[in-house]
């Protein structure tokens, strides 16, 4: 696996998110007491941006039809709803992240 800089730690503050792109792919990053988490930006679903949605505890919430994804893991942890009927949503791909010095690194195969 390789690590790949994408940010600074100081681009980031506790409880903030930010979106970089990688390979091609746009990952969301958040830090939650000083630790640095990364999945993909994009909703499983149909592709919300989950950068957009609330940021809360672990959690995002797509901002499209509701979904809450753990941003630690990308696991699903509420399914969202289009009108009155509930949705089975996938997790989320998340990423390995270490920090040197300054920077966050985030692992790829
Ligand atoms: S696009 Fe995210 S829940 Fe539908």
């Amino acid at each position: 696996m390789d690590y790949i800089k994408v940010a600074q730690t100081n681009e980031l503050k506790n409880g903030e998110k930010k979106t970089v792109t990688l390979d091609g792919k746009v990952l969301l990053i958040t830090n939650i007491q000083d630790t640095y988490y990364a999945i993909d930006n994009k909703c499983p679903h149909m592709g919300g941006s989950l950068f957009e949605g609330n940021f809360n505890g672990n959690n995002i919430t797509c901002p499209k039809h509701g979904s809450v994804f753990d941003v630690r893991t990308g696991k699903i942890v509420e399914n969202g709803k289009i009108a009155f009927i509930k949705l089975k949503v996938n997790d989320t791909k998340a990423y390995p992240t270490k920090i040197e010095g300054n920077d966050i690194l985030i692992g790829i195969e």
